[in-house]
């Protein structure tokens, strides 16, 4: 081969992809290139994925994006194979699962070492099915094995039709002589060709989750991960996106939203290959993780999550909020309840008759539940600060000589539900747990402990802990069958990855978050209903591998409202509003009014000391939660608009409408003090029929103030569309929420 032809040739074909992740077309004529090799065309509503094996069976993606109108025409896009055998030596930069160890040159999504030592691995495809599951639900399976080695990869796609969403995973199992080593073991393998890709990714640590940062990929690998063992989502989150050619806006551009379905250390490669083409490669962490398994046993990864949309991030993120909503968080289509929860005003200092006055303070706010938070349990240790406790799950007698079970009859003598916190994956060295099963505790033997916030992480690799944990949530439901909501805490990172169970170390990472889904599963046996907030110092756990169990996540300790614009806002591309748990707090120096709605835009909760209210205060809090039962149907179950970023403007726009347009609320937030700022234009709706004609009225006036905005003025949906409509923010009207109604 002419190396100038092919860097000519090359160079030819990223001119003619310029728009978009169009596979290059060189003919098909070339020997050795057959156009009738298996094609695998795997479809979304708009989207597809296209397999083909080549002549020597091994399976690449010869496309992704926009699906064709006719599926044959696939057929007639042979070129990115026939291209990889023009300039990418190895043939297989574009594998659907590439092998480590023979022909690779790049980044592996596989990689082991057989029972005989050998550290080769080639992988050809055999047979792919479709199922389908129902009308909307399909799954195919490609199954690939080794020529050499009695080893075998089943790669899975499972397709959510109408919600353009694609989950992937894979099973790998063998029937080699001995235990085979798997060094890597990715969910997916995917490839894209455009000419610049765009990476937002987040970091972040506690009480300053989902910090933003886009930038161009360059050639070579990036990688996301966590090595923290649990609270994968601390340092950088599962979630991430990639647009296509430019950075994506809400309404313009190809891009993929995708995330890693694990609530441990997962890992996501993104490699500009020699060609310019991304390979994403995504999963659990391979990270000190070597995983031997036995012949004829799977070893069944996580799935990769994503989306992808030619129409912006606003398209691609309502997806997913319809994905997650329909199947996957825990009654995702149905109500939450509001709540006061004790944390910030008493931390661990409270007892029964404390508490029995907060109860009825959560009547007079008029929410839903109290919420106990840390600090009921423990007696030799008592749980008085972060110290001592963890472990021991026995109310605390001095505080609660009744137990629980009376604070929970007072909540129903007050009609309200109560609910209690959790962590039941930690201990502290303090603790009469600790004493007892030592061997329960992940550490090193030869080293000295080291702590998170006073606490180490029980091994859930374990059975018998799990069984523990399982007993906790039973002997707390035996006893108080009336609890109606459980937060679940988790506080410590693995530090000294080490336990006394397993044989093989380096499975620790991986089993830990296998025994926490066993757990998880078996306590959603049990008690299928109960709400449940996924909670870890803050949102150092948010994944949709836990959120299967989970109604709702606490977004982060941080309530300052200014700063969860900016989390609720870049966590909004990711999951849908009925999952936040907001709380009012005390954080941050904005005024009550600002801080609840912030609340709003997600299940609104309180962490105040509700009888230090002023009057006024009080009033305006219990027509909140009024006034929040009134659009709350809208955050939870409507499609999510951003119309102003906080990052690009002095103020914050989101609204949220229903699925049959005749219903809207807008939340807008000032976020700038700077002279004059606030909303000088009128901000252009989005999501409304335009010939509907709609009322828009302000609600969640502080007493004794007045709406600025012409009251119930009525405008047609394009003029709300077209020229749009101006909240009147400013510094005096910080916080603005519009109801938006259909006139009939
Ligand atoms: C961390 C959580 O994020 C807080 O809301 C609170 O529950 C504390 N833990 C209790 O220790």
């Amino acid at each position: 081969m002419d190396i100038f032809v092919t860097i000519a040739t090359k160079r030819k074909c990223i001119i003619e992809r310029t728009l978009g992740l169009i596979v290059f077309f060189i003919s098909s004529t070339t020997p050795g290139f057959s156009q009738k090799q298996t094609l695998i065309n795997i479809e979304t509503a708009h989207n597809a994925i296209v397999l083909q094996a080549d002549t020597g069976n091994r399976l690449g993606v010869i496309y992704f994006g926009e699906k064709l109108k006719k599926a044959a025409e696939y057929q007639s896009i042979p070129a990115m194979t026939k291209r990889q055998a023009d300039v990418d030596y190895s043939g297989i930069f574009h594998s659907a699962y590439t092998p480590a160890g023979s022909r690779n040159l790049v980044e592996p999504a596989i990689q082991v070492t057989h029972a005989d030592g050998n550290t080769s691995l080639d992988l050809q495809y055999v047979s792919h099915s479709t199922k389908k599951i129902d009308d909307n639900v399909s799954l195919t399976t490609v199954l690939l094995k080794d020529p050499a080695y009695p080893f075998e990869v089943t790669l899975y796609y499972k397709v959510y039709q109408k919600e353009d969403v694609m989950e992937q995973w894979s099973v790998i199992r063998h029937k080699e002589n001995g235990n085979v080593m798997l060094q890597k073991f990715a969910s997916a393998n995917l490839f894209f060709s455009a000419n610049q890709y765009w990476l937002r990714q987040y970091h972040g640590d506690w009480a300053r989750e989902m910090q933003p940062e886009e930038t161009r990929l360059t050639p070579g690998i990036k990688v996301l991960d966590s090595k923290l063992g649990t609270r994968e989502n601390l340092y950088q989150p599962p979630s991430f996106m990639v647009s296509f050619n430019s950075p994506a806006t809400e309404d313009e551009g190809k891009v993929l939203l995708g995330s890693v379905e694990w609530s441990g250390n997962f890992r996501v490669d993104l490699e500009v290959d020699p060609l310019n083409d991304l390979r994403l490669i995504a999963g659990m962490n391979n990270f000190a993780s070597e995983y031997s398994l036995k012949p004829s046993e799977e070893f069944t990864t996580p799935a990769f999550l994503y989306t992808y949309s030619v129409k912006g991030k606003g398209e691609a993120s309502r997806n997913l909020h319809d994905w997650a909503r329909e199947y996957r968080i825990l009654n995702g289509k149905g109500s939450r309840e509001t709540l006061l929860n004790n944390w910030e005003s008493t931390y661990f200092d409270f007892n029964e008759s404390i508490l029995s006055e907060l109860v009825k303070d959560a009547k007079k706010l008029g929410v839903d539940v109290f919420l106990l938070d840390d600090g009921w349990f423990g007696n030799k240790y008592p749980r008085n600060n972060d110290h001592a406790g963890l472990g021991d799950w026995q109310e605390n007698k001095k505080k609660l000589p009744n137990g629980i079970g009376y604070l929970v009859k007072e909540a129903q003598k007050n009609a309200v539900k109560f609910g209690i916190w959790v962590e039941p994956e930690m201990v502290n060295p303090k603790s009469e747990l600790y004493e007892k099963h030592p061997d329960w505790v992940i550490r090193e033997p030869n080293r000295p402990e080291h702590l998170y916030r006073n606490q180490l992480v029980l091994d859930l690799s374990n059975p018998k802990v799990q069984d523990f944990l399982v007993s906790i949530f039973d002997t707390l439901f035996i006893k108080n069958p009336g609890l109606a909501f459980i937060k679940w805490d988790c506080n410590a990172v693995i530090y000294n990855a080490h336990s006394a169970y397993q044989q093989k170390q380096s499975h620790l990472y991986i089993d830990y978050v296998r025994g926490l889904y066993k757990v998880m599963e078996r306590v959603r046996a049990k008690y299928p209903k109960v709400p449940m907030m996924l909670c870890s110092g803050g949102g150092g756990r948010v994944d949709y591998g836990a959120l299967k169990y989970f109604t709702e996540f606490w977004v982060s300790d941080n309530t300052d409202p200014l700063e969860r614009i900016f989390m609720q806002y870049e966590y909004s591309y990711f999951f849908p509003a009925i999952a936040h748990d907001n709380h009012v707090t005390d954080w941050g120096k904005q005024p009550l009014k600002f801080r609840t709605d912030v609340a709003m835009m997600g299940k609104l909760g309180f962490d105040i000391v509700v009888s230090k209210l002023n009057e006024n205060d009080l009033k305006f809090c219990q027509q909140a939660v009024i006034n929040y039962k009134s659009v709350s149907d809208e955050v939870w179950h409507g499609d999510l608009y951003r119309l102003m970023s906080p990052r690009e403007n002095d103020f914050a726009s989101l609204m949220y409408v229903n699925k049959d347009r005749s219903k809207a609320v807008m939340f807008n937030y000032l976020v700038n003090n700077r002279f004059g700022a606030g909303s000088t234009l009128p901000v252009k709706l989005k999501g409304l029929q335009a010939d509907k004609k709609y009322s828009v009225k302000e609600i969640n006036i502080y007493p004794g103030t007045k709406s600025t905005l012409e009251e119930n003025a009525v405008f047609s949906g394009d003029y709300l569309m077209t020229i749009g409509f101006n909240p009147n923010v400013n510094v005096r009207r910080t916080s603005v929420i519009l109801e938006i109604n259909e006139v009939k």
